[in-house]
């Protein structure tokens, strides 16, 4: 079952390699929010690192396409960037320097963004494999020397990513701000009117008044969304200036929910360990669903390649390196495990 997923991760980075990352139109999962309503923090929860830029203005300035692959041995968790070939990140102190050093160097050092996404993998035995997307938060005002226009701008790079029908938005609430008026939720339901490609997450819950819980938008009651939504309490300013642990937080997040007299009865629902396998149950649906689709695109586009390919003859794979030769010698390398695993193991997805 993630053969599957490993095999699509692989070609998809053979496409990225030469700058055609779109060309399957693989599903992906795509965080949404407005600034500061607790993406990184989810993201960060989910990959069990601290690793992300963060701060108070714009700090995700250009898409940051992260791939997550399982270690099934215990050797320490590293990264790799595809601009940075054959380095491995240990410390991931550093990761979060080179997303700084590469945004501004392609974004400038201001508060400009960028289209250009950094496509960075982390390896862990601590993540599912899961392809996730960052991108810059939804904003109101220009701040500082931005554009006037950075609000639009901002929104329409969101609205391209998640209008892909083969996307998976998740779209990030805070629980201490109005839902209605969620920047996220209105996105989504323009792109995704029937919410069938749509997960909420609600964050800082442990930032309601007293009295007062969302249980009512967690149960589907107050906005019902077919993926439904999950609940959950990130790591505060706080703990991130006393470097809380993210064991530890996982740990709080847990005893929260149960210890919660509106959340303890449907506490299994709520939290990051939750969110996690839902992600990657809803992920694997979605490829289901999409088998068929992805393989005669895979197709054509082999076939394509190899057309291509015998127009320069052999000395394409002997000269200097065309992007086509390269695709088709990255895709040989897997295509044919790739579709033998799609058409052998269709039936067989089901968790
Ligand atoms: P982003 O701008 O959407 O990426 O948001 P961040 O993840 O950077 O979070 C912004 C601020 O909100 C940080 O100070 C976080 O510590 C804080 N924060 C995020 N989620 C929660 C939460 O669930 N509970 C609490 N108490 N604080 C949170
Ligand atoms: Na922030
Ligand atoms: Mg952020």
């Amino acid at each position: 079952m993630n053969g599957v997923i490993d095999l699509i991760n692989k070609v998809q980075d053979a496409f990225s390699t030469v700058g055609a990352y779109d060309s399957l139109n693989l599903p992906q999962i795509i965080t949404v929010g407005s600034q500061s309503s607790g993406k990184s923090s989810v993201l960060e929860n989910i990959v069990q690192r601290d690793f992300l830029p963060r701060g108070s203005g714009i700090v995700t300035r250009r898409p940051l396409v992260l791939q997550l692959i399982t270690l099934s041995n215990n050797a320490p968790d590293y990264a790799e960037f595809l601009h940075v070939p054959q380095r491995k990140f240990y410390d991931f102190d550093q990761v979060r320097m080179e997303i700084e050093q590469d945004t501004s160097r392609v974004a400038g050092s201001h508060k400009g963004i960028s289209r250009q996404p950094i496509h960075l993998k982390i390896y862990s035995k601590n993540v599912l494999n899961l392809t996730l997307i960052d991108l810059p938060g939804l904003t109101q005002v220009p701040m500082g020397d931005q554009p006037a226009d950075i609000a639009k701008q901002i929104k329409q790079l969101v609205l391209d990513y998640i209008s892909k029908p083969n996307s998976i938005i998740l779209a990030v609430t805070p629980a201490n701000t109005d839902l209605a008026n969620s920047d996220s939720l209105k996105l989504a339901r323009q792109v995704d009117p029937s919410g069938k490609r749509t997960i909420g997450v609600v964050t800082k819950l442990d930032l309601m008044d007293t009295g007062t819980h969302a249980l009512d938008i967690l149960t589907g009651r107050l906005f019902p969304l077919k993926l439904g939504f999950v609940g959950v309490v990130n790591r505060s300013q706080q703990d991130i200036l006393t470097r809380k642990p993210m064991a530890e937080a996982l740990k709080s997040e847990e005893a929260f929910f149960q210890r919660h007299p509106a959340y303890k009865t449907v506490a299994k629902q709520c939290g990051t360990a939750y969110l996690s396998k839902q992600l990657n149950n809803i992920l694997i649906a979605h490829i289901k669903e999409k088998l068929p689709d992805l393989r005669s695109k895979l197709s054509t586009l082999i076939g394509q390649t190899q057309h291509e390919l015998a127009q320069y003859g052999d000395s394409t794979f002997t000269g200097k390196v065309h992007s086509g030769s390269l695709i088709l010698k990255l895709l040989t390398l897997y295509s044919s495990e790739f579709l033998a695993s799609i058409d052998g193991t269709s039936a067989e997805i089901s968790t």
